[in-house]
């Protein structure tokens, strides 16, 4: 579920990497055109809505590992989508169920408001009796990648954080693994915290933009309300709730929710996550080569 999305496609093109026959995956997508290039590839696309268990079953059909990348909705109808996601995946009678968490469901005194979702739909899946494995992601480096021609601008790396760190894994690495995951029999019913392999504090962080781009980037630790003003400024269409969403990332970092560094993107998949600075480069590199 989620192929067309960031890490959808890049989970997709992962599990061709790792081996996997194009004609073996099934790409299933809320926007069918979206997936287009994909039957190109030989992969097989099917319409699902997390919000239509019948076109989830008709997708579902046949399928050893199902992996739920979850849609971005707010906590409640995510949880009616996860409801709904089990019970497609029950009735298809799929192998096992792959789901895409975040390092916060390990916190019950998680400050990030989309964690009650994820609480509930991890217990829910080892409640269900499917096989399942569980991966909680850290913050994704790609955010801070596509903010990289702002920052450069402003000089500052502005977040509401003081003392919180930050584990970040790169989209690439994260996929990598989930890929792995999805393919390896001994991955059932277990849990995986996947990370990058340093945690960075957010001067170590501006500190390694600096060094990528050549160019100073301090870190400047803001209020949440100076964060919700740059949300409005950057995407003039958020809408306040998200903001408040958004905010309460940071939250969850002060907490402590994304410090942690685990070898477990390494233990799947063979090689070990980049670093930030190395993520980052790559980052600026194509960013600069667009420009
Ligand atoms: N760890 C982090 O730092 C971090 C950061 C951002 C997001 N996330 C999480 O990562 C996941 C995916 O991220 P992403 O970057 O791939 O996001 P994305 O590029 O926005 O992709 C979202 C995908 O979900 C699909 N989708 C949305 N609503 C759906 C529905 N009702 N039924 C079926 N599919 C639906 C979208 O399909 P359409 O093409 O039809 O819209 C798209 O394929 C989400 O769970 C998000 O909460 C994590």
């Amino acid at each position: 579920m989620g192929a067309t999305g960031q890490l959808g496609r890049r989970i997709v093109d992962s599990l061709i990497e790792q081996g996997v026959a194009p004609a073996n995956i099934i790409a299933s997508a809320r926007t069918v055109s979206k997936a287009a290039g994909m039957k190109d590839q030989g992969i097989q696309v099917r319409h699902a809505d997390y919000e239509d268990v019948d076109t989830m079953r008709e997708a579902f059909s046949g399928s050893d590992v199902v992996i739920l990348i979850p849609s971005t909705a707010p906590v409640e109808p995510r949880i009616l989508q996860h409801q709904k996601s089990l019970q497609a995946a029950k009735e298809a009678q799929v192998g096992r169920l792959l789901f895409v968490s975040l390092t916060t469901a390990g916190f019950l005194d998680s400050k990030f408001e989309i964690t009650p979702y994820l609480i509930y739909a991890e217990m829910k899946l080892r409640q269900s009796r499917i096989p399942w494995t569980i991966l909680r992601n850290t913050m994704y480096l790609d955010a801070v990648g596509d903010w990289m021609p702002e920052l450069v601008e402003m000089k500052r790396l502005p977040y509401p954080v003081k003392e919180g760190r930050v584990a970040f894994a790169g989209r690439d690495d994260l996929a990598r693994a989930i890929a792995a995951a999805s393919i390896k029999e001994e991955t059932v019913n277990q849990i995986y915290e996947l990370t990058g392999p340093e945690s960075l504090s957010m001067p170590a962080l501006a500190a390694a933009l600096s060094d990528v781009t050549g160019e100073s980037i301090r870190f400047d630790s803001i209020t949440d309300e100076d964060y919700a003003e740059i949300c409005r400024q950057g995407h003039e269409d958020v809408p306040e709730p998200l903001i408040r969403i958004l905010t309460s990332i940071y939250w969850a970092v002060e907490n402590g929710e994304f410090g942690a560094t685990t070898n477990q993107i390494e233990a799947l998949t063979g090689t070990s996550p980049l670093p930030a600075k190395e993520y980052l480069k790559l980052y600026w590199d194509t960013i600069r080569a667009n420009t």
